[in-house]
């Protein structure tokens, strides 16, 4: 199942990465409009989307979309939906700090069932599709065998523009990173999740993800090994806007602290 929309959803994001590098080198300073304080777009994310959904929708005419720049309404009925975000990390690219992707998942009945995130920077592509494993580049990829947080890297995103969780938020990163060997924020939540499905990191968490954030990694995690829940530990992490992803072994460890830590509702 979904092969085929993996194999073209792999060529599309290939094609929209070499697009954000080629316009990268092309332009020296992006030209950069604010969406909410510290939320970036530029025109090349809008570009990008562009190409994306139409050559998704020349292929697929009767899937839907979502995306975040020009169809970002937040719900989604049951059908097969692309879910995609042009460009991950958007303030990376604008930095020139290579850590910034493509993500293209598909979902069906509201639950990721294919994914691709392509890191042009590193010429990465991890892809997965329901019940059919996980790969980088065409090799297959397993989460960690770490078996506690005494042993992991852990990575996370901080609230960057959700100030009202911020004592929270450093408890909680606190708490994490007394227990591991480490916490890394690279700045692209769809890569962090790649990095938990091939082993790079053990297990991350992150308040105020949308769904194109994780649609793709959160079945690419799977695929390989991994969970990926909500805060409570329920399935909601696509629209709850709370994630934790793990090599299943380090899950309960970081569920407790997040949830112990994090309010249960949030300011926005
Ligand atoms: C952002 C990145 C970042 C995460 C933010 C996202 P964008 O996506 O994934 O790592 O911390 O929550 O909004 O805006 O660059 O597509
Ligand atoms: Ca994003
Ligand atoms: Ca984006």
């Amino acid at each position: 199942m979904f092969s085929n929309e993996l194999s073209i959803a792999k060529k599309i994001a290939q094609k929209a990465g070499n697009f954000l590098i080629d316009q990268r080198k092309k332009n020296k300073s992006i030209t950069v409009e604010v969406k909410a304080i510290n939320d970036f777009v530029t025109k090349i994310d809008k570009q990008a989307e562009d190409l994306i959904v139409e050559s998704l929708k020349k292929t697929f005419p009767d899937y839907g979309i979502m995306a975040e720049e020009n169809y970002s309404d937040k719900t989604i009925p049951d059908s097969l939906y692309w879910v995609i975000d042009p460009l991950d990390g958007t303030t990376n690219y604008i930095h020139n700090f290579p850590s910034y992707c493509v993500s293209i998942g598909l979902c069906e009945n509201k639950k990721p069932v294919m994914g691709v995130i392509y890191d042009p920077t590193r010429d990465e592509m991890f892809s997965a599709q329901k019940d059919k494993g996980a790969f980088l580049n065409r090799i297959p990829i397993n989460v960690s065998l770490i078996k506690n947080m005494k042993g992991s890297l852990i990575g996370t995103g901080f609230p960057f523009r959700n100030f009202p969780i911020i004592d929270n938020y450093l408890d909680c990163f606190s708490s994490i990173l007394k227990k591991c060997q480490g916490i890394r924020r690279p700045g692209a939540a769809a890569i962090d999740l790649a990095y938990v499905a091939c082993g790079r990191l053990d297990g991350f968490w992150e308040h105020g993800l949308q769904p194109w954030d994780c649609a793709a990694g959160s079945i690419i995690i799977k695929e390989a090994g991994g969970k990926v829940t909500d805060f409570q530990g329920g399935d909601d992490y696509l629209f709850s806007r709370t994630l934790i992803a793990s090599n299943t072994l380090v899950h309960s460890e970081i569920q407790d602290i997040v949830s112990s830590s994090m309010p249960i509702k949030y300011p926005y």
